[in-house]
């Protein structure tokens, strides 16, 4: 069974259509990551997933509950951390998971949990005291407070420093050992690429590409492109002397590499031509060139509409 299904999703805001017919669904104990701009309408789709929102059509599915009217079931079996996690002021991380567990009416030794967030320095400062990276931290511990089989993250490394960042990413990491499933959003291309088993690109309420990392790429990217740096006379000679597709810009020419024919046609031209060329390397469209490429495509067709 899917640890999470929607099919059809939907959700306005007046005039405003945040989530416009959205389905995918996760597998129990995988990492599945939506990706989009601000106002994408990931929050929104994860708050529906939460029980915190009531769509206005299409289903969700979590654990196989629907999370409006299960709440209160659904609740002992997640954990979440909303976007921008907030706390009171004066409990110390170790008092605020003696409160959830307490809440949550279970037995948890908060130093425990706190290692396993890799926050047992910081067990007795104040949570006004702690530095981003360590409230997010705290915020992790309180979401597994309950052992919950779903985890829903919004967006938690924003903000942090790439020493931090890593340190959730590891905690995260640890979760999907543990055979929790896992929803992320993030706004950084190389942390899902780093965590997620499959991601989702939302883009105005709408998902514009799922699968693998890698699927996507080949998918929607441009294959692969040797670039080298080289005078015009290089972009001359191989336009003149071979049936490769070449650009140049900037001091540099970029060949389209279509089969592996291409690399070494292009190869051997280079050096024929007794060009003057150096810095040489094949590079293959990131998650990034494609999010940037599909997301601002979107933009465009909406600014001439
Ligand atoms: N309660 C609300 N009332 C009115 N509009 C809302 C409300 N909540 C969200 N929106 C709008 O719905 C759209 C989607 O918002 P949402 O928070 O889901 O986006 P997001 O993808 O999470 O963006 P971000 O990356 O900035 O967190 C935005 O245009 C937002 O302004
Ligand atoms: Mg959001």
């Amino acid at each position: 069974m899917s640890a999470i299904e929607v099919a059809g999703l939907e959700k306005s805001y007046g005039q405003l259509r945040a989530v416009g017919g959205v389905s995918f669904s996760v597998r129990k104990g995988e990492v599945f990551s939506l990706l989009g701009p601000n106002g994408a309408g990931k929050t929104t789709t994860i708050e529906i997933l939460e029980g915190l929102r009531r769509q206005d059509g299409g289903t969700a599915r979590v654990l196989g509950l629907d999370p409006w009217h299960k709440g209160y079931e659904l609740h002992e079996r997640i954990g979440v951390i909303p976007q921008g996690f907030k706390f009171l002021d004066y409990p110390t991380p170790r008092e605020a998971i003696a409160y959830y567990a307490a809440l949550f009416n279970r037995r948890v030794e908060p130093d425990e949990m706190l290692r396993r967030v890799i926050l047992e320095d910081a067990a007795n400062v104040w949570f006004q005291n702690l530095s981003g990276g360590q409230k997010q931290k705290l915020g992790m511990a309180l979401s597994l407070v309950n052992d919950p089989e779903v985890v829903f993250l919004d967006e938690p490394t924003t903000g942090l420093d790439p020493q931090a960042r890593r340190a959730v990413w590891e905690v995260i990491r640890k979760l999907k050992n543990e055979g929790r499933t896992v929803m992320l959003t993030t706004h950084y291309l190389e942390e899902a690429e780093e965590l997620a088993d499959r991601v989702a690109i939302m883009n105005h309420g709408k998902i514009v590409a799922m699968g693998t990392t890698g699927e996507i790429e080949s998918k929607f990217g441009s294959g692969q492109k040797m670039m080298v740096k080289a005078k015009d006379d290089l972009l001359t000679y191989l336009r003149e002397n071979t049936k490769l597709q070449v650009e140049g810009e900037a001091g540099t020419v970029t060949i389209r590499l279509r089969d592996k024919d291409d690399a070494l046609v292009a190869l051997g031209a280079i050096e024929e031509s007794g060009t003057d060329w150096g810095d040489l390397n094949v590079k293959r469209d990131s998650l990034e060139d494609v999010f940037l490429r599909l997301v601002g495509e979107e933009g465009r067709e909406e600014g001439t509409e």
